[in-house]
């Protein structure tokens, strides 16, 4: 087990990405802002897509540019093509995430490419942004399994992610966009990229809780010795374009355990949780967050 975990917070993004209700440009700064006071060290805080894709983001110009800024903390945004990487630039971000699947098919459903074309364009991007001094995450999702086609084979998966670091991200996360993993896949998953020469400092992961298997799965993943967890706060989140997505693992859930297991994340768990508290409120539903609800009293 890792002493030190890095959370790497989505919800500003995944999290806000597919809910009914939109929040305004003023909440979500809010709630960025807060994350951060919170101990969040890194930090998603919109996408630069279509926004007839993504409505809920629209509004990322106005998010990025008016966000208070904390030194020492990493502000990124998903880039799907140039277009997107000149708005972030704009926008004054320092780093950028490109994202795709190691699966053909969610490829051509959530960003219009082929797997081919998405590699072709994200090689200008990943090459733009880092000449413009930017660093870049990598995304590779449908990891483990994919709404279209079902099971991944594995060398999709290692030929995408070898692929995103090559042409220059500095990290891959390792996303679960449907929810479907197991501890035994994460073992052969992580095993073998690691294998394949992979670095441990060069992969995230990136669970949704759709099956409830996301914490055993970061509990494997750390034992393997990986460092760096995705989550988002009160298990907001899920991909528009995967059927049957739901919520990231909750990042107070994950805080809680990490805490109770001996590793240090920088993190204020009261605070977090009374920031997941109000969100709910401000959506208008009972958030998915474990941690939250057994705070609660639900
Ligand atoms: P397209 O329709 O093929 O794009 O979409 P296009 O290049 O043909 O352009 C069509 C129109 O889009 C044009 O406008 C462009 O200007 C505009 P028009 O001339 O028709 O008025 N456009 C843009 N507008 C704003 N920003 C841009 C941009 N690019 C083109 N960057 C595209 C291709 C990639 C743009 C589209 O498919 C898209 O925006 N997809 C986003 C999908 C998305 O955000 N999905 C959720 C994130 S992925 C995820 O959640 C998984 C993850 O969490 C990991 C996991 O869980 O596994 C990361
Ligand atoms: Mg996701």
């Amino acid at each position: 087990m890792p002493a030190e975990v890095s959370i790497y917070e989505v919800g500003p993004r995944d999290g806000l990405q597919n809910e009914a209700t939109i929040l305004s440009a003023d909440r979500k700064i809010e709630m960025i802002e807060g994350l951060v006071d919170a101990g969040i060290k890194r930090i998603e805080v919109t996408s630069f897509v279509n926004p007839r894709w993504i409505p809920a983001l629209a509004d990322h110009m106005e998010v990025a540019t008016r966000i208070r800024r904390k030194p020492g903390v990493t502000y990124s945004a998903l880039v799907p093509n140039l277009r997107g990487l000149d708005a972030a630039s704009r926008a004054g971000m320092q780093e950028i995430a490109v994202f795709m699947a190691a699966s053909q098919t969610h490829n051509r459903k959530n960003i219009n490419k082929t797997t081919e074309e998405a590699l072709a364009t994200y090689r200008e991007v990943v090459t733009e942004a880092r000449a413009r001094g930017m660093t870049v995450r990598g995304y590779v999702s449908t990891v483990y399994g994919c709404p279209y086609e079902g099971e991944v084979p594995f060398e999709q998966v290692l030929r995408v992610g070898a692929s995103l670091l090559e042409m220059g991200c500095y990290e891959l996360s390792l996303g679960d966009t449907i929810g479907v993993g197991t501890p035994r896949q994460v073992e052969f998953i992580l095993d073998g990229l690691l294998r394949a020469g992979i670095r441990l400092d060069q992969l995230a992961v990136h669970f949704h809780d759709t099956r409830g298997t996301a914490l055993a799965n970061i509990t494997v993943a750390l034992q393997l010795g990986i460092r760096t967890v995705d989550s988002a706060i009160g298990g907001l989140g899920g991909c528009p374009y995967a059927p049957g997505a739901s919520g990231n693992v909750s990042t107070e859930d994950v805080v809680y355990m990490l805490h109770g297991m001996g590793a240090r994340t920088g993190i204020d768990l009261d605070r977090l949780v009374a920031i997941s508290a109000r969100l709910g409120g401000h959506l208008a539903r009972e958030l998915p967050s474990k941690y939250l609800k057994a705070h609660l009293g639900h």
